[in-house]
């Protein structure tokens, strides 16, 4: 089978790490995301899958090419103008051949993608969504079910009153393709807003499929943070690559941990990595390559990219940052503060409360306590 990953969004909600690097691509346990999607696809028998881009398109194909080292066959089709959801799939029409299945490009999961599309064939459904339970449905795709599992109503971000479940759109869909003869071509057109509430409109059969299988959108800090966690945590399957020196600590090639530091696990990192004396890299913390953590700093909970400096004494507590930042000397960051690639940040200042650093900028020593 085929399926298409929308990854054209703008991930604004996760800026400043997405003006560089688009939302999919972005390290997840030091592998870009898509990794966890194509790999999830491939277990299931599904090894082709057609890309739609929009925004900094070519970082895709620049990493994955024609898809032959994961296994998989990749087609990248990017629109000019961004054609939304529903107008993405339509735009790569030409590529689709029967039954497909559609990702949102930000989902983690491992959900049963066979047990998904025999349940869609066995209803003889038009689409089938997969569905999840959530706290808080108002940031999803709200979708009440009836007892066989049909679709009652598909309300995109509802309000607080509109709440009368709490099934969510996971953002994963089996469709069949005769729908995007319903969508008008070249045009923006919405799944969420537009044909998932016109197909019910028109009495088609759209079920839903709820699992609770591992999900999480990864679409905002907190998220992204937390999927850190849970695959550390071992709440989904993941191949950890390195040694592993002690429970849940791997330690990738060429790193340098100094015999007085202390590692704790869950924690994984990259290649050619630095850990000097009396630091303490706590639980939850994945460092990307060549990161190099100063004598006596702190981390946990913390997420680095590639080639991040962490000055002596600092310390770093459920934070994000980007490629090659480089924290001075006694800085605190914490709070789920979000620093973008290349930030200087000097001695002695404290960034808490979700603080977002845009990249490039230099934060001059002992002037930010936010
Ligand atoms: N190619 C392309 N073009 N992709 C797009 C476009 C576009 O114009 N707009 C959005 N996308 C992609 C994004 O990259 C993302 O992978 C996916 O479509 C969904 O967009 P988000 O911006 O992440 O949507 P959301 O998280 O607010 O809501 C969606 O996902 C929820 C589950 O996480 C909806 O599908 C909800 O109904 C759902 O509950
Ligand atoms: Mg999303």
């Amino acid at each position: 089978m085929q399926a298409v990953i929308l990854v054209g969004g703008q991930g604004t909600r996760l800026r400043p790490l997405t003006l560089t690097v688009p939302k999919p691509m972005l390290p997840l346990m030091n592998l870009p995301f898509l990794e966890f999607q194509i790999n999830l696809c491939k277990r299931h028998g599904v090894d082709e899958i057609i890309m739609s881009t929009a925004y900094l398109p070519e970082v895709f194909q620049g990493h994955f090419g024609d898809g032959a080292s994961l296994g998989v066959k990749l087609t990248y089709v990017t629109e000019e103008e961004p054609l939304d959801t529903c107008g993405a799939v339509k735009n790569v029409e030409e590529h689709i051949r029967g039954r497909f299945l559609v990702f949102n490009g930000d989902v983690l999961t491992d959900l049963d993608l066979t047990a998904l599309i025999a349940f869609h064939e066995e209803k003889k459904a038009k689409a089938t969504l997969y569905l999840t339970h959530v706290e808080d449905p108002t940031a999803y795709g709200l979708v009440p079910l009836d007892d066989d599992g049909r679709i009652l109503e598909f309300l995109e971000k509802p309000s607080p009153d509109q709440v009368t479940t709490d099934l969510i759109n996971a953002g994963t869909y089996v469709l069949e393709p005769e729908l995007l003869d319903r969508v008008p071509a070249g045009d923006r057109y919405s799944f969420e807003r537009q044909l998932f509430p016109g197909m019910l409109e028109d009495g088609l059969p759209m079920f839903g499929f709820p699992s609770d299988a591992y999900w999480m959108d990864i679409g905002a800090p907190a998220k992204y943070l937390q999927a850190h966690c849970d695959i550390l945590d071992r709440k989904l399957p993941f191949d950890f690559e390195g040694r592993e020196i002690k429970p849940s600590v791997w330690v990738a090639d060429g790193c340098d941990i100094s015999a007085e530091a202390t590692v704790k696990g869950p924690a994984i990192l990259g290649p050619g990595c630095q850990v000097a004396a009396y630091a303490v890299i706590e639980g939850n913390c994945v460092l990307g390559p060549g990161c190099r953590i100063g004598e006596g700093a702190r981390l946990e909970a913390a997420v680095l990219h590639e080639g991040c400096t962490v000055g002596a004494g600092s310390i770093l507590n459920c934070c994000v940052l980007s490629a090659d930042v480089t924290v001075g000397e006694r800085v605190n960051i914490s709070g789920e503060a979000v620093l973008g690639g290349g930030v200087v940040i000097e001695d002695e200042n404290d960034l808490r409360h979700g603080i977002r650093i845009w990249p490039g900028a230099k934060i001059p020593a002992a002037t930010l306590h936010f």
